[in-house]
């Protein structure tokens, strides 16, 4: 039997040999015949001491394990990479595909029948999925959960979106030294991942759209005895999706995009979920239909009132219904006949939620949005020939239609250099360009896309600007910010043929962005183009220089993604 401890033998020319000596090691750990013969659940230790976000997970290995063997199989913990955005040189993006490679090539390697993949922090969750996807394994995600919220002099606060709004103040001279170090202080005042809707909400969000992760999986707070007990059934579901073969291929099709799509509008979700649901797409063989993701979002309005896009926390969400309230909410857009991890049928799960009679603050009914719009367009025009983002819940309507002279940066180092100096010559109303900080020009296109105000009008009171960039942005940013240009400047995109002074025209209710520049005279400027940066020759490096794809295509390997 090609199962249990008897999967995947390692090869010594011999299988018995090798099934002897595997359990001779494996009862070296103490194990017993009768422990070894069960099924066995293969859970992800991601714990490391440089992951806040991820503090929970000892206590989530032990409800799992709890739930796995309460069920009849034997849980088996293995560590994989583990990644948190504020410890991860020089930007968790570059190391997101190290983490599903590491996590695909673990769980084709051990003998586990089953997976429960727990991770949060925001590249985690997606490198988690690109990994059972193409590993095909019976799996379920255990989101590790959001954080509490603190408080500083009688203001709430959550990470991240409020550190940026701290830090905007304080750059702006609005408070000093002290009150910005007290800050730092009360930010994150728990473990678990951050407690607006960015990245890591989203993510966990869209595990649940997805069929991925039982019902209130994405929303319950880290540090809540709830969460011990749905890791406890986790750990039992994962035992009995062995018997029902249910691997992620049968879960992740058109109809589960589409319906994490509508999700992903609904909640004011994060625009790097754009990217990682493009990378899911191509590792089963799909690919995310940004015009429908678009369409989708002139339907679904936001609904979800958190930061950035709105009032709440994700601990409001939680105690509003959760993900399942929310997808009872677009019930009409979502696809229900679908399949999940979960034991209950999608629609009665969607039925329970909408009988519940808990008042539901931080959810707004279809007839009171949180903006009648979904929280992202597709934007296209001669700049961005294979599509930009912006997260228009979280723009300012006034610059939504806007024209103004580029001033452009050419790398995140010379942004550093120039962006605060007091003889800048920029105005409110101009252009801030930012290039070479895609995946490949940024090396794993960094948060950089919220680029700072500049200083000298940051203290004039200016809040917002339209920005552009083939960067991205963290899920907690806000304003007037136009991301993942592709293709991008630094594989010879239009983005690098922009020069300070010309114009520049962003109009997001037509879906453009536009470079004010005559053809010929872009014809000319291509024809000028040669790459700045050649390929990196070492390591892991030369491999993402080497392979990575556009913003447009998730930014996954090109070896990776899955042809059917
Ligand atoms: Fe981990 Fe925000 S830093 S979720």
């Amino acid at each position: 039997m090609n199962s249990g401890m008897r999967r995947g033998l390692t090869s010594y020319g011999d299988p018995e040999f090798s099934a002897y000596l595997r359990k001779a090691f494996i009862k070296a750990m103490g194990y017993s015949e009768d422990a070894i013969e069960r099924p066995i659940v293969g859970i992800t230790n991601t714990y490391s001491d440089f992951n806040p976000c991820h503090g929970n997970v000892p206590q989530l290995i032990e409800a799992v394990k709890r739930g796995v063997m309460l069920a009849g199989g034997m849980p088996m913990v293995f560590p994989t990479i583990t990644l948190h955005e504020s410890f991860a040189y020089p930007t968790s993006m570059f190391l997101r595909n190290l983490m599903a490679m590491d996590t695909e090539e673990m769980i084709l390697s051990l003998p586990v029948d089953s997976i429960i993949a727990i991770g949060g922090c925001d590249k985690t969750l997606p490198a988690q999925i690109m990994a059972i996807a193409s590993a095909n394994r019976p799996a379920i995600v255990l989101p590790t959960g959001a954080m509490l919220t603190g408080s500083h002099r009688g203001e709430r606060l959550g990470a991240c979106t409020d550190c940026r709004r701290f830090w905007a103040r304080y750059r702006g001279g609005d408070i000093d030294a002290s009150e910005i170090e007290e800050v730092s202080g009360r930010l994150v005042p728990s473990i678990g991942t951050c407690s607006v809707m960015g990245t890591a909400s989203t993510m966990s969000g869209l595990c649940e759209a997805l069929g991925l992760s039982l019902p209130y999986s994405g929303s319950i707070p880290a540090v809540y005895a709830e969460r011990m007990r749905i890791a406890e059934n986790t750990g039992r579901r994962a035992v009995e999706l062995i018997a029902e073969n249910l691997t992620p291929r049968d879960i992740l099709t058109r109809k589960s995009l589409l319906n994490a799509m509508v999700v992903l509008q609904a909640m004011g979700g994060s625009t790097n979920a754009v990217i990682h649901l493009a990378a899911i797409a191509g590792r089963v063989g799909l690919q995310l239909d940004f015009d429908e993701l678009d369409r989708i979002g002139r339907a679904v309005p936001v609904l979800v009132d958190l930061k950035p896009s709105g009032e709440y926390y994700m601990e409001d969400f939680h105690a509003s219904g959760g993900f399942p309230a929310l997808m009872a909410e677009v019930r009409d857009f979502l696809d229900l006949d679908v399949l999940s991890v979960s034991p209950t049928p999608f629609w009665q799960v969607l039925d329970t939620a909408r009988a519940d009679p808990t008042p539901r603050k931080a959810i707004r009914t279809i007839e009171a949005p949180v903006s009648s719009r979904g929280a992202i367009a597709i934007l296209h025009g001669n700049l961005a020939p294979n599509g930009a983002v912006i997260k228009q819940s979280a723009a300012s309507p006034s610059l939504m239609q806007h024209e103004g002279r580029a001033l452009v940066f050419d790398g995140v180092e010379d942004l550093v250099a120039r962006i605060d100096l007091p003889d800048l010559d920029v105005k409110p109303e101009d252009i801030l360009v930012l290039r070479n900080a895609g995946p490949r020009g940024g090396q794993g296109m960094p948060e950089a896309g919220y680029l700072p105000i500049p200083a000298k009008l940051a203290k004039a009171g200016v809040k917002d600007m339209v920005r552009i960039s083939d960067a991205r942005m963290s899920g907690t940013g806000f304003g007037t910010v136009v991301l993942h240009i592709s293709p991008e400047a630094a594989v010879g995109g239009p983005l690098s043929f922009v020069r300070t002074g010309d114009r520049i025209r962003l109009d997001v209710a037509a879906r453009r962005l536009d470079l004010l520049v005559s053809d010929a005279e872009l014809s000319e400027r291509r024809a000028q183009w040669s790459a700045r940066a050649k390929p990196r020759a070492r390591g892991y490096a030369a491999l993402f220089d080497r392979a990575v794809t556009q913003a447009d295509k998730g930014c996954d390997f090109d070896f990776l993604v899955s042809e059917h």
